[in-house]
């Protein structure tokens, strides 16, 4: 197979990380200088900042007007374990995983909080388990979009509207990106640095009335951190939840996330940060229809990530590699396209089968990701045709 030429053409933003993920256009530190720098998060100044991230992601969203919107520490990460830690227990608990982060929380419901009646249904990377499986009068804990795999779940009609348990959802790789059933999700994380391209900071969980219900009614008897803490007096404490935060967060970060809620409203809200990924993935889309060597990691389109796409090479020169050759060699690729400022941080996740993730969240523009294929493919082949002994 001949090498192409080098393309003549850089993305404007070589920015494809799965996070942090890229800044939105025309984003700029100037649009930072109003942050209440050096003053104090308790200040009503300081307090209303956060107010308007909750606030400006509440509208954005769509978040039902009785849900309660808050801030936690730790990131999603935080916000999640948060959920899990004040709200399992109370009942069976249905944990799903495909991937690195639900894993993650397969883990804590089993290793860490020792749940009691927990099942847990995991597949392999680029597989999802049988959601017919799940019941539903236990709490369900699940990820919308499974960051490390690519895939994501085919859709909201696995989840009933009338159901007994709760339903737990990490859906930070994913919210903003796609239209989320809230009337179906009761406990909803999230953080600041995904689809709106914001900075890893504090994170953002919403509750439903039934998810509060819970809260209030339900004391498990374990150690709860401080940063987990979202009681007080044996109810839910209002305070993360109108900008009184249970620790310090960043004000640089508070208001980069409120600039990044800001653009989103000025080009169109949610459909229009819908449209922009779903154009993004479609792009990739036909890029892996007309080229040969390249597959989606999910073989089953109705699972494939809009957010986070992964992609494998099935070229049959790079077969005869096992696991550890075929991931040394296919990093070399995007350490070509970086050297050549042409892409940036496009390689799989560390727990996940050798190959490509490429973010094509709301930040990230079409015309880049159009831009960056041919870098793809003009190291690709160079180092396929090293692998077979031709002169590149
Ligand atoms: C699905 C998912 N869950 C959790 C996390 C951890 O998020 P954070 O680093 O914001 O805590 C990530 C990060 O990529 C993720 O993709």
């Amino acid at each position: 197979m001949p090498v192409p030429q080098k393309p003549g053409v850089r993305p404007a933003n070589p920015c494809f990380s799965s996070g942090p993920c890229a800044k939105h256009p025309g984003w700029s530190l100037d649009n930072l200088k109003d942050a209440f720098l050096g003053r104090s998060h308790r200040h009503a100044t300081g307090k209303a900042k956060l107010n308007e991230v909750i606030t400006r992601s509440r509208k954005m969203l769509g978040i039902p007007d009785d849900f309660h919107v808050g801030i936690l520490p730790g990131s999603d990460t935080g916000a999640f374990e948060a959920a899990m830690w004040n709200l399992l227990g109370a009942r069976g608990v249905d944990v799903l995983s495909w991937e690195n982060f639900g894993n993650e929380w397969t883990k804590d419901a089993v290793q860490e909080l020792k749940l009691e009646n927990c099942r847990a249904f995991t597949a392999p990377f680029g597989e999802i388990p049988d959601l017919s499986q799940v019941d539903f009068n236990n709490d369900v804990v699940f990820t919308w979009n499974g960051t490390s795999s690519g895939v994501m779940v085919p859709g909201d009609s696995w989840i009933p509207d009338d159901r007994a348990g709760l339903t737990l959802c990490d859906a930070t790789s994913c919210i903003f990106g796609v239209d989320l059933p809230w009337h179906k999700l009761d406990a909803v994380t999230w953080s600041w640095q995904k689809v709106m391209g914001g900075e890893a900071a504090h994170g953002m969980i919403a509750l439903s009335p039934r998810a509060v219900e819970r809260l209030n009614t339900f004391h498990p008897e374990r150690a709860i951190p401080k940063v987990f803490r979202m009681k007080k007096n044996g109810k839910l404490n209002p305070e993360p939840f109108e900008g009184s935060t249970l620790n310090t967060p960043s004000l640089l970060c508070v208001e980069d996330a409120i600039d990044g809620l800001k653009w989103g409203e000025d080009i169109g809200g949610l459909p229009v940060l819908m449209g922009r990924v779903q154009s993004n993935f479609d792009a990739v889309r036909r890029w892996v229809e007309r080229t040969s060597w390249v597959d989606f990691l999910a073989s089953d389109p109705a699972i494939r990530s809009c957010t986070s796409v992964t992609l494998k090479v099935v070229d049959p020169a790079f077969a005869g590699l096992s696991e550890d050759e075929l991931r040394k060699t296919l990093r070399r690729i995007p350490k070509m396209c970086e050297a050549e400022g042409a892409g940036y941080d496009f390689s799989e996740h560390k727990s996940a089968p050798p190959g490509f993730r490429i973010w094509c969240g709301a930040t990230v523009e079409t015309s880049d990701l159009e831009a960056l294929f041919p870098w793809i493919e003009w190291a690709f082949h160079q180092v396929r045709a090293e692998l077979a002994g031709e002169a590149a």
